[in-house]
């Protein structure tokens, strides 16, 4: 009797471990295909709703930026959340293109704070740091369903001016982000022309 109970219990125990890899193997097949499908499926959103973005989807999306990686660890990114109208009225006499989203976030760097290497062209990491926590906001707001558009046409001595940005901050892009507009759709001239891994890519 006891040893039916305890041959029960192997084979149940088993089966308990076939479900857990079982669940392991659905779980990552799930998670590679649903990253997947924000890369493939973002677009620059150049049309936004009114509608706010609540403030936990807004706090995923900031986390995101905070966890990325940086050089030496250095975490040189700064971001100014512009939500007021005040802040948006001093991002649109310095720059044309805000789309009217209702958040903008102005992402910087602390050049006092980045990694230098002077052995390489006085090389800062500053602007890589920055894009690499621009590129995981971007995708994370994908994710929530928050379009963004990613924004270099300013002149970032104006930015620092209007914000009056403390020493050693420096502006690098500002992404806008929002909920899509029923018009939205991926600009038809640049969204769908990519380059063929034959011309991007080099096997050595
Ligand atoms: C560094 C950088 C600067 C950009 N600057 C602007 C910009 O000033 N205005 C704009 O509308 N889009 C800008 N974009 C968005 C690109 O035009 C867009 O990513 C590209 O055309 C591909 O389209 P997609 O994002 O829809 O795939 C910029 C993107 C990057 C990465």
């Amino acid at each position: 009797m006891i040893r039916n109970v305890s041959l029960f219990w192997i084979s149940n125990y088993d089966n308990l471990l076939k479900n857990h890899y079982i669940s392991i193997f659905f779980e990552r097949m799930i998670i590679i295909m649903e990253f997947e499908n924000v890369i493939k499926e973002r677009y620059s959103v150049r049309s936004f709703k009114e509608t706010e973005i609540e403030q936990d989807k807004l706090d995923r999306i900031l986390e995101a930026g905070r966890i990325a990686p940086t050089a030496v660890n250095a975490q040189p990114q700064r971001v100014f959340v512009i939500k007021s109208e005040e802040g948006h009225q001093k991002l649109r006499d310095v720059c044309k293109m805000t789309y009217e989203a209702p958040v903008v976030l102005l992402i910087c760097a602390d050049i006092e704070k980045s990694w230098k290497i002077k052995m390489d062209d006085n090389f800062d990491s500053a602007e890589m740091d920055a894009a690499i926590a621009g590129t995981q906001m971007m995708l994370e707001a994908w994710n929530l369903g928050i379009g963004s558009c990613w924004i270099r046409a300013f002149n970032s001595n104006d930015i620092k001016e209007a914000f009056k940005l403390p020493t050693g901050i420096q502006p690098m892009f500002i992404l806008c982000i929002g909920y899509k507009a029923s018009d939205a759709k991926p600009n038809e001239r640049m969204h769908f022309k990519r380059k063929t891994i034959e011309e991007t890519t080099t096997f050595i």
